[in-house]
């Protein structure tokens, strides 16, 4: 029998290659869009699959509408990626990001539970959620404490304990995946891999004659989404509901990014490259290495792109624009 996904967040990055990937596996796609003044942009990462998928109005701060499409869709899986996803605006839009990324995720619950419980959810959690907490090998794990260091933390925190609420007191199948950082030429332009390298081929083609960063010197562990959307996949198909960690354990500094993308042009990073006050953050998250060995011994998931290969493809991305 056809599954029946639904998917929050679907005109997102994770969203769109996630569709794909469902689609590919013979699904039913249907996902929760917000209405938009700009509707013609607003399903640009879904123009070649649009036709193949169902949309609905929703929102995640109106329970309401997200009831009446979940009593509609009645979904084998749900796929809860929706969020206010930017940690820095999360600073200037602090209410915003808790109403969505925390009581949204309590409503996704509560039409799940009331609507399709024998159904399963999926939560995207957030390394975010650890903030400066490392364990003394150097790696954040299910067990490293969550201490958040922005709003945007501190709401996944809370969708993350929902959502592990909801398994246990109500004995639903609902699984967090904490993914670390992915990326792909479909990111938003203002999150640092996709800005590096647009501005660098844009300095490149003499278009742009510097780049402004903030902290350059925190460090990130960054796979592809791809790989990313096939793990949300693996998880919530597993025979037990449980939380899980992405990730490709390699760490590398924003210096580092900047040096392999301005290199990668025939470029020295240094000389283009300036920090600017104003992307730096009131509190800042230093350093991040997920242990994803839980992923990959028991559902043998295993990323495909590596830091250097997910770079490249955005790289070329830029320079076809
Ligand atoms: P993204 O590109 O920013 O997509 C976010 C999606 O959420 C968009 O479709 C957006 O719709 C939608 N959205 C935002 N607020 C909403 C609301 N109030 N109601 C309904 N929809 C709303 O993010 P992403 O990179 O695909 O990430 C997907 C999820 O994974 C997010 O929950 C993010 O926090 C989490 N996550 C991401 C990463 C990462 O590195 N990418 C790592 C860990 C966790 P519009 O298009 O209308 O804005
Ligand atoms: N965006 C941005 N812009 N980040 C910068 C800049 C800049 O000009 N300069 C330095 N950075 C640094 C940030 O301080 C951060 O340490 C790192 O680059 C990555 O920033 P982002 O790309 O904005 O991503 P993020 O790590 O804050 O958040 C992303 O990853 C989280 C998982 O850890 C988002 O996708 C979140 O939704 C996700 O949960």
């Amino acid at each position: 029998m056809t599954k029946r996904a639904l998917i929050t967040g679907i005109t997102g990055q994770d969203g769109s290659y996630l569709s794909e990937y469902l689609l590919e596996l013979g699904y039913e796609v249907h996902g929760i869009v917000r209405r938009h003044s700009t509707a013609e942009n607003q399903s640009s990462r879904l123009h070649h699959i649009n036709d193949q998928i169902t949309r609905h109005y929703g929102d995640l701060t109106d329970e309401h509408s997200l009831m009446t499409v979940v009593r509609q869709v009645k979904p084998d899986e749900i796929y809860n990626l929706a969020a206010m996803s930017h940690v820095r605006i999360s600073f200037d839009m602090p209410s915003f990001t808790i109403k969505t990324n925390s009581l949204g995720v309590l409503s996704m619950l509560e039409c799940f539970k009331q609507e399709c419980p024998e159904g399963k959810f999926y939560q995207a959690s957030s390394s975010e959620m650890f903030g400066n907490s490392i364990d003394s090998d150097l790696h954040q794990r299910l067990t490293t404490a969550m201490t958040p260091v922005s709003p945007y933390g501190v709401s996944k925190v809370m969708g993350f304990n929902l959502t592990r609420h909801y398994r246990d007191a109500y004995k639903l199948y609902a699984v967090n995946g904490i993914l670390f950082n992915h990326e792909s030429p479909r990111r938003g332009i203002n999150f640092v891999t996709n800005k590096v390298v647009k501005s660098a081929v844009d300095i490149k083609k003499g278009r742009l004659d510097k780049l402004e960063l903030g902290n350059l010197d925190s460090y990130g562990d960054w796979g592809h989404s791809k790989d990313y959307v096939r793990a949300m996949h693996m998880m919530i198909n597993h025979t037990e509901a449980r939380d899980w960690i992405v990730a490709t354990g390699e760490t590398h500094s924003v210096r580092e990014l900047c040096k392999y993308v301005f290199s990668s042009l025939g470029m020295n990073y240094e000389d283009y490259v300036v920090q600017n006050e104003k992307f730096m953050r009131p509190e800042e998250l230093k350093y991040l290495c997920g242990d994803s060995s839980d992923i990959k011994t028991v559902l043998g998931w295993k990323p495909v792109y590596t830091f250097e290969t997910m770079l490249d493809e955005m790289i070329e991305y830029w320079q076809q624009q």
